[in-house]
């Protein structure tokens, strides 16, 4: 390898810049290429960097934008080689789990600038390795929790019955609610099981049994690591974004300048029935800074790192909860996409950490360096409501035609599901982005435009509208 690239497995300030074309370009290499990487390469073009998007199917929303894209299984490890050596890349950045961590672990051992670090990849993609990161070497208070073999149903019920109910199970392997089960009673026990064994992503048998927490808000910090003026590794912290998910998946997200306006209470009570209390929402942010702070230093590197955190009140106390870490920008984190200055979402923090540009940020009465919100904003997803090839959208126009609201959709050509099935389905096909004049105001906006997205697909030419289920309803601001 040359020295160039040598020294750029090292965490070192970049001053210098040039065009996509150059023999010295700052290029970026993309492995895994969805909405969230989408914005890592616009930004990325923005300074004229090179960027290079790898997915393993075609035209994935990254590699819609990027100068070059390779279509690869990235678990093959000898396919993840072949395009690292080709592109010689300034940076590989990990924007999904799926990637032959063998490789990965094996380039950088070879000086190959993996972002935010192999290590970081491999723990947080699984769920005891990240958990036992979490409570231990970070020394973070979470769930109770315990470990089991999912092919063995007596241990899996006297695990469910050691933690007690109600509690969670999830696959060790798993996301966006998949292999996750609530377990309310005794009768949940086996669904839970069967669950955790069939939606297993490559896990095996195991599963994590967690106490159910019945916090007040959960909330993403977006830690990011990156070097100062010095070159010393700090960590900046993006005001806490409030969400809220529907069977484990996250369908709205909200960002303020003041965070009192939702910190630290339920998101249905926004508005409603607590008056802002800007002491209690000062204590909840200085916990939400020091346990990402504590999760970050565990897993090292450099990157925008989306930490979840659960937040709960008690006797005028707040807890704040470690949940699991993303070491990458954060789905919910999509709301800095509109609250943040152009130029500092989080695919564009992530770009300026992993690449030694500078983040800057206001140092705070607590003396922790964060980075504020332009405006009060919100993030509402626009979901798949059947599945096939080339979805199309209607209702842009009545959805996009109100000030303040962005309708952004990801490009992806294909929604899979099950033949038996076909309105079973998961995908996520866009979002809408609402300024306001605060949370509240921004949060009915976006929630408003998304539902009046319909779409359809090749194989279901039927207009169709977004989730309407009960558990969408009790969640939303608009009832129906
Ligand atoms: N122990 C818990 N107590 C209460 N809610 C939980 C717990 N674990 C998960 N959840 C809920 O389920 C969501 C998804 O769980 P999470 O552990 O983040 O898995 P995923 O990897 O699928 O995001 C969380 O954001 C939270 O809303
Ligand atoms: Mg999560």
């Amino acid at each position: 390898m040359n020295s160039n690239l040598q020294s750029q497995s090292k965490y070192t300030k970049r001053d210098i810049l040039t065009s996509p074309f150059n023999e010295n370009s700052c290029k970026i290499l993309l492995l895994g290429s969805g909405e969230l990487g989408r914005e890592v390469i616009i930004q990325a073009q923005r300074l004229g960097m090179a960027t290079v998007a790898v997915d393993r199917y075609e035209n994935a929303p990254a590699q819609q934008v990027a100068h070059k894209s390779h279509t690869i299984d990235m678990l093959d490890g000898d396919a993840v080689r072949h395009v690292v050596e080709l592109e010689k890349p300034s940076a590989i950045v990990c924007e999904i789990e799926a990637i032959n961590l063998d490789m990965l672990m094996q380039l950088e051992k070879e000086g190959w600038p993996v972002r935010p670090n192999a290590e970081a990849v491999w723990i947080t993609m699984n769920r005891e390795r990240s958990r036992d990161m979490i409570a231990k070497k970070a020394g973070v208070q979470t769930s109770k929790y315990t470990y089991v073999d999912t092919e063995d149903s007596a241990a899996f019920k006297d695990a469910v019955e050691k933690i007690g109910y109600p509690c969670i199970s999830k696959a060790i392997m798993s996301s966006s609610g998949h292999g996750s089960y609530f377990i309310k009673t005794h009768k949940d026990i086996e669904p839970a099981r069967l669950i955790a064994l069939k939606d297993a992503r490559g896990s095996g048998t195991r599963a994590i049994i967690e106490e159910y927490i019945d916090f007040d808000t959960e909330v993403t910090e977006l830690a990011v690591r990156h070097l100062d003026e010095n070159g010393k590794i700090v960590t900046s912290f993006p005001r806490p974004i409030g969400h809220y998910q529907i069977d484990g998946d996250y369908h709205a997200s909200w960002q303020s300048p003041n965070v009192a306006e939702y910190l630290p209470w339920k998101p249905q009570d926004i508005g409603a029935k607590f008056k802002p209390d800007e002491d209690l929402a000062k204590k909840a942010e200085k916990k939400i800074y020091e346990a990402a702070e504590k999760i970050t230093g565990a897993l090292g590197g450099l990157g925008v790192f989306g930490v979840e955190l659960f937040v709960k009140v008690e006797d005028g106390k707040v807890r704040v909860l470690g949940n699991e870490c993303s070491p990458r920008p954060h789905d919910t984190g999509m709301v800095t996409f509109m609250s943040h200055m152009i130029g500092m979402n989080e695919g564009a923090l992530h770009l300026r950490a992993i690449c030694g540009l500078p983040v800057p940020a206001r140092i705070n009465e607590d003396g922790y360096r964060v980075i504020d919100p332009i405006m009060p904003a919100s993030s509402h997803v626009i979901k798949a409501a059947s599945g096939g090839w080339d979805p199309e959208f209607s209702g842009i126009w009545n959805a996009g035609n109100m000030q303040g609201v962005n309708v952004y959709l990801f490009g992806k050509p294909n929604v899979p599901y099950e033949p038996d099935s076909p309105n079973e389905v998961h995908r996520r096909l866009g979002i809408v982005l609402a300024t306001g004049r605060d949370a509240l105001d921004a949060k009915k906006k976006a929630e408003t435009s998304a539902h009046k997205i319909d779409m359809r697909t090749r194989q279901f030419e039927e207009w169709v509208s977004q989730d309407n289920t009960l558990d969408a309803r009790k969640k939303h601001i608009l009832k129906s």
